[in-house]
C-alpha cells in the first residue's frame, strides 16, 4: 500500500458536469489515475442547488456511475470507487439531504467556494453542517482570494474541524501559488491533497506529480489522510497555528 494513492476530488463521470464530456474521456482520466498508483476515486462531480434539485442530480450521478463502473469491469482496472460531490456553497446547504451529498459511507462532505468574493454566512453555515454530524472537506482553498488575503478564516474554519483539499496543480507549478501553498502547509493549515481533474490535457490527473513536490513527511500524512476519509474512518490532525500579519507579509 506504500505508493497506493486515493482521489478524493475529480470531475471523471461522463456527461454531468464540466469535467469527462463522455464516457471514453472518462475512462482515459481513470487509466491515468490508477497509472498514477491511485486505488480509490471518489466521484465528485459539481452539485450547485440552485441549479439542480438533490433527487435529480443523484439521479445523473447514478447513471453516469453505471456506465463508468461497467467499463472499469470489462477492462479490468484495479481501482474502487465511490460517489460524491462537490458541493457548491450556499447558506441553503443545511437545509438540504446531506447524506446524498456527503462521500459514501461517510460523513465527509466536499464543499466549495466562489472564487471571487467571500460569501455571507460562512460560520453559521459550516457550524450547522458540522451540527449535523458531518465533516466539511473545503476544496482547493489555494483559489479563494478572500482566504489569501486572510488566512485566519482558513485557520477558525479548521480550528472549528473542518478539513483543506488543496489541488496538485498549484503545487506542481511554480510561482506564487506553489509559494503560497507550502506556507499553508507549514501552518498545518492543509489537509489533502486531490488532482481536480477535469480533461486528459486541460486539467489533467496529476496526484502523483502533486505529491511528488512535497516533502516526503507531508506526502505521507496528506497520503494517509485521504486514505482514511475515503474508508470514512475519523483522524487526528496537528494543531495549527494561526498565521499572523508582520510588515505586509502573513508569517
Ligand atoms: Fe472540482
Amino acid at each position: 500500500m506504500k505508493n497506493s494513492l486515493v482521489e478524493l476530488h475529480c470531475h471523471i463521470l461522463p456527461g454531468i458536469d464540466d469535467g469527462a464530456r463522455d464516457l471514453d474521456m472518462s475512462m482515459s482520466l481513470l487509466r491515468r489515475e490508477v497509472s498514477d498508483g491511485v486505488v480509490g476515486v471518489v466521484f465528485t462531480p459539481h452539485f450547485h442547488y440552485e441549479r439542480i434539485t438533490v433527487e435529480k442530480f443523484v439521479e445523473l450521478r447514478k447513471a453516469a456511475f453505471r456506465q463508468v463502473a461497467a467499463a472499469v469491469r470489462t477492462e479490468g482496472l484495479r481501482v474502487a470507487g465511490k460517489l460524491g460531490a462537490e458541493v457548491y456553497y450556499s447558506t441553503a446547504l443545511p437545509s438540504l439531504d446531506l447524506s446524498k451529498l456527503a462521500f459514501a459511507d461517510t460523513s465527509y462532505i466536499l464543499i466549495e467556494f466562489p472564487t471571487t468574493i467571500q460569501p455571507p454566512g460562512i460560520d453559521e453555515t459550516l457550524f450547522a453542517i458540522r451540527a449535523q454530524g458531518y465533516t466539511p472537506i473545503l476544496a482547493h482553498v489555494e483559489r479563494y482570494p478572500f482566504v489569501a488575503e486572510d488566512p485566519t478564516l482558513l485557520y477558525n474554519w479548521v480550528n472549528a474541524g473542518c478539513l483543506a483539499q488543496i489541488n496538485a496543480t498549484g503545487l506542481i507549478r511554480e510561482g506564487h501559488t506553489s509559494r503560497w501553498l507550502h506556507k499553508l502547509l507549514d501552518w498545518n493549515l492543509v489537509h489533502l491533497l486531490s488532482s481536480d481533474c477535469h480533461h486528459p490535457e486541460k486539467r489533467p490527473p496529476n496526484l502523483r506529480e502533486g505529491f511528488d513536490h512535497l516533502p516526503p513527511a507531508v506526502a505521507r500524512r496528506l497520503q494517509k489522510n485521504a486514505i482514511e476519509v475515503y474508508l470514512g474512518n475519523e483522524f487526528r490532525v496537528p494543531d495549527p497555528t494561526e498565521p499572523k500579519y508582520r510588515f505586509g507579509h502573513w508569517v
